[in-house]
């Protein structure tokens, strides 16, 4: 704590992320990381893009790269707003969209840890919406006085999704308010919203390259909406720094988008292991949250999860749990490679068997 700090930095509890351990080798299976490397075409375009022109600042609103995306997705350029990861493109919605001090946004109890770390910056009220036991958020909680809804969907860290046609609802009866979608794990099986972005302008879909393209280091997502919407985040964007993707960044992620084909290898491949890994661990007498992402939560009904958690990281497998009332009894873990997979599954059966 320093006397120089605002009293907004005293009071917040920042997001703290999965852990990047350095002194050991591990599974690593707790940030929810593609086990696959980027598309080969993708790293040539970024060796071809560190040339000379580094000198030069980029393309402050990355047009070819907004353009390709406009184009996959059947939208206008004008759709769609390039950031520095998707967690980029959250924080900036605050203040694009939330009115400090204002009616509450809405989210769900269990999610994103990192929406109350942006409200709390942000200054922004929010209340939370209680999951069930199998954490289903139901569709009434967002029928209330808002300010504003965040959704991640297919959600974290249970990995439930919800169908369109709720999403198209929670749209209908919140005209006022700007949803958000965080989409971030949509690409492994959930049902994207992107297909209501003409009917609802209240409609923000935010996307990342990080989990489903393999670039969680190039820090590269985009949000999609209407011209409106997009226009916000760009008064943000050119309030903050006009510069938030390097030229590396949008030569890599432009060829990613457009190595389609890459794409749909390496996502079946995570969803074909996932179901076999969730199918081998309900065998086991685990419980298993039915997935939609590229990872699964997990609990023994035996051990806290505290208990699974340390009792893997000793065998080199690395898992997240959280210390939070209603999932402190599951771990999530991050789909890896067949043989990874194998590894744990060796020591979730040795747990099981104990
Ligand atoms: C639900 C959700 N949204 C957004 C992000 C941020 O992803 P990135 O900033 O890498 O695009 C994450 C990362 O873990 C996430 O779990």
């Amino acid at each position: 704590m320093s006397r120089y700090w605002s009293k907004t930095i005293k009071n917040i509890k920042p997001y703290t992320p999965g852990e990047q351990p350095k002194d050991r080798k591990f599974i690593k299976l707790n940030t929810n990381e593609n086990p696959y490397p980027p598309s080969a075409r993708v790293i040539e375009a970024i060796k071809k893009a560190a040339d000379e022109s580094l000198r030069l600042y980029p393309d402050p609103m990355g047009e070819e790269l907004r353009a390709t995306i406009a184009g996959y997705y059947q939208l206008r350029n004008n759709n769609v707003f390039i950031g520095n990861g998707s967690d980029e493109l959250l924080a900036f919605s605050f203040p694009a969209f939330f009115e400090p001090s204002g009616s509450p946004v809405l989210f769900a109890d269990i999610t994103y840890s990192f929406y109350p770390v942006y409200a709390a910056l942000f200054n922004t009220n929010y209340q939370l919406i209680p999951v069930d036991e199998e954490f289903n958020i139901p569709e009434e909680g967002y029928y209330q006085n808002n300010g504003g809804i965040i959704i991640a969907n297919p959600n974290a860290p249970s990995g439930k999704g919800v169908p369109r046609e709720t999403i198209a609802a929670i749209l209908k009866r919140n005209e006022s308010s700007v949803v958000i979608i965080d989409e971030a794990y949509v690409d492994f099986g959930g049902q994207s919203a992107v297909e209501l972005i003409t009917d609802y302008p209240n409609l923000l879909v935010i996307k990342t390259l990080s989990k489903s393209h393999s670039l969680a280091g190039l820090r590269v997502g985009y949000a999609l909406g209407n011209e409106d919407l997009i226009e916000g985040l760009i008064r943000v964007k050119d309030s903050i720094n006009s510069y938030t993707v390097d030229r590396l960044a949008l030569a890599g992620a432009r060829e990613a988008i457009k190595d389609d084909a890459y794409f749909q290898e390496t996502r079946s491949k995570i969803i074909r292991s996932r179901e076999r890994v969730s199918a081998r661990l309900l065998e086991m007498g685990f419980k298993v949250i039915p997935s939609q992402a590229n990872f699964i939560f997990v609990s023994s009904g035996q051990y806290p999860g505290s208990v699974l958690f340390q009792q893997l990281r000793e065998k080199g497998i690395l898992v997240r749990y959280f210390n939070k009332p209603k999932i402190d009894n599951f771990i999530r873990v991050s789909i890896g490679t067949d043989q990874e997979m194998d590894c744990f599954l060796e020591v979730m059966k040795a747990i099981a068997g104990a």
